[in-house]
């Protein structure tokens, strides 16, 4: 995710800009900028950006100094154009200075309204959209920079901290929050302005957290926090103990637990602009794959994309009736794969660089299959590389083990598997409507089952002492069988195995006694009743059971030793929610064990070797 810092008072605020972007740096980004207005000498804002690292910024300001006491600083992570110089914000409009972190829903037809009046672009941002509304706002007469924002906001869907300076009234700094988190730091005339308060703590501990829908005017000596009709909000300030660690984590012990917790908002970042309820239909960012010529989608992916990349085998299956595979990328390349003209290829990877996926890709493509490629790294190699690209708008994930990035990947599944069911016409628009409601809804059902902590927490201590786990799950609950797994052995280096619930018979079932705990996926469907019986198999032969269960299932109690709850979703999404308490347990048993949570032995975050 981007950073965002702003300042105003009475000392040079570059230094204080650039020192509290390098607090940020830990969350990844692609460029930099700042705006800068020296507020005596009557001239605009200076305005220095730069694709790469903070330490091309600070280069190029000295040879261009950003002298004055007034500014904003941006660290940017591309969603919306690519890393480059003139997509770096802070973008400049007339005299308005913006930054932004999140994502303009409605841009395109913000751009086409604001083209015709004869606005000239000079990015491909969503961002700059907004710097122009601002602007444009102030020309129709808006009075000052606080109502023009103010008016402007109300023309503006999507997720978003804004920050906005006017060079003609550069003793005021205007923002605004829907989804995208803003703090205000409380200095002696001085205040400032941050996406996190890691930015600001070694300046002033003392914070206002912004709240959903509002606005704040910041001074040197006053903040005012609004609503966006302008109606005052009075909040009192919190005083921060959290180390700069502990900040930089959002107050978790770790990131894998602050990336667990984040992912309400990444699942929902990843619907903007993509969801149509007008027409029952999925926005695949301009992307126009030929449906009718689509033979058979073969997936190729590793690890959790692979998981992912299972639960996309069912859906795609089950909505749009069209064939799929799903194969290993390391296997897939050596196989000498039977693919042509027909196949759709996709390749999966949260990373974008993972290199048996790219070298799979071109095997692919030397054999005539178009590639869409599902990252969520903006312009890496794979997406690059690639016929099309979807991008899945988690934010950058730090934590080793995934978490975000295969939740939103599995949404990714889910709008690709609507968007080709209602070209291949096998799904109607009345359930397409139904799983678009269910997708909007789903932020706010991730968000009970990530507050259930305490109790998975309870459960980990208890099989913490265990040396292997089975997890076993039917359908599109056998992938996230895989998941929770691959989750417990990465993190806590306990052994652990996924299977098909079916499958437990012809094998597994030998290993069951009193010592292994068996977690079972078990939410309402076809197959639950085969689950529960399954269950029953593994109680009768001592083993300890956690199920994985649907709100208001009183019946499964009596075969668990533990129920975990989550909220009901249409089947097609149940793996977006049983997903979550598997991550948790993971988390919270290596938690118990203590092992090297985010950086577990031997692994890394981006695989770039064979
Ligand atoms: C597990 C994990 C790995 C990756 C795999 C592929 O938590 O993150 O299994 O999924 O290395 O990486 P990407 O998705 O970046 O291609």
């Amino acid at each position: 995710m981007c950073g965002i810092i702003g300042y105003i008072g009475n000392r040079q605020a570059t230094p204080i800009l650039i020192g509290g972007l390098r607090k940020l740096e830990y969350r990844g980004y692609d460029s930099a900028g700042v705006s800068v207005i020296d507020p005596s000498s009557g001239a605009g804002s200076r305005v220095v950006r730069c694709r790469g690292k903070l330490s091309g910024l600070e280069q190029k300001l000295v040879a261009e100094p950003a002298v004055g006491t007034v500014g904003i600083g941006h660290t940017r992570w591309a969603t919306h154009g690519r890393p480059s110089d003139e997509n770096s914000h802070p973008h400049k409009v007339g005299a308005i200075s913006v930054i932004h972190n999140g994502i303009i829903e409605n841009h395109l037809t913000l751009r086409q309204e604001l083209a015709s009046a004869g606005a000239k672009f000079s990015s491909e941002t969503d961002t700059e959209i907004f710097a122009h509304l601002v602007d444009h706002a102030l020309t129709a007469g808006a009075p000052d920079l606080v109502t023009a924002v103010r008016r402007s906001l109300q023309k503006v869907r999507g997720s978003y901290a804004f920050v906005v300076m006017s060079d003609k009234e550069p003793g005021t700094l205007v923002a605004a929050k829907n989804s995208s988190p803003l703090v205000v730091g409380l200095g002696d005339g001085e205040n400032y302005v941050a996406s996190d308060v890691t930015a600001i703590l070694s300046e002033t501990r003392k914070v206002i957290f912004i709240e959903e829908g509002e606005m704040v005017v910041v001074t040197r000596d006053a903040v005012t926090i609004t609503d966006f009709d302008g109606n005052v909000h009075k909040r009192e300030p919190k005083i921060i103990t959290w180390s700069a660690l502990q900040a930089e984590k959002g107050g978790f012990k770790h990131y894998m637990l602050k990336e667990i917790h984040e992912q309400p908002r990444a699942v929902a970042d990843t619907l903007v602009g993509r969801v149509d309820l007008e027409n029952d239909d999925v926005l695949l960012d301009g992307i126009e794959l030929d449906v009718k010529s689509i033979k058979r989608i073969i997936f190729i992916a590793c690890g959790t994309s692979f998981h992912a990349s299972l639960v996309g085998e069912f859906l795609i299956e089950a909505l749009a009736r069209i064939p799929v595979e799903v194969d290993v990328a390391s296997e897939f390349r050596y196989r000498d794969p039977i693919i042509g003209k027909g196949d759709l290829v996709v390749a999966v990877s949260q990373s974008g660089e993972t290199l048996d996926t790219m070298e799979a890709i071109r095997e692919a493509k030397k054999k005539g299959a178009k590639v869409l490629a599902i990252s969520n790294v903006l312009e890496a190699s794979i997406p690059r590389l690639a016929d099309y690209a979807f991008y899945t708008h988690a934010g950058p994930e730090i934590g080793v083990a995934s978490t975000k990035a295969f939740t939103t990947q599995l949404v990714g599944m889910a709008l690709l598997a609507i968007y080709l069911g209602r070209r291949t016409g096998t799904l109607k628009p009345e359930k397409a409507r139904e799983l678009l409601a269910e997708l909007v809804a789903l932020p706010q059902k991730l968000r009970d089952v990530v507050e259930s902590g305490a109790q998975i927490q309870a459960i980990a201590r208890r099989y913490g002492n265990a040396t292997g786990f089975l997890f076993l799950g039917r359908g599109a609950q056998y992938p996230i069988a895989l998941e929770g797994a691959l989750k417990l052995k990465e993190i806590s280096y306990i052994h652990a195995e996924g299977y098909p619930a079916g499958e437990m018979k012809h094998g597994p079932i030998a290993l069951i006694d009193e010592h292994l705990p068996v977690v079972v996926l078990a939410p309402r469907g076809p197959s639950y009743e085969k689950t529960v019986s399954n269950l029953a198999e593994v109680r009768a032969r001592q083993g300890k059971v956690i199920a994985i269960a649907s709100r208001g299932d009183n019946e499964i109690g009596s075969h668990s030793d533990d129920v975990i709850v989550v909220p009901d979703v249409a089947l097609e999404l149940q793996p977006i929610v049983t997903v979550l308490p598997l991550q948790m347990l993971s988390y919270y048993v290596a938690d118990f064990k203590g092992t090297d949570i985010d950086q577990p032995r031997n692994l890394a975050k981006s695989v770039t070797v064979e």
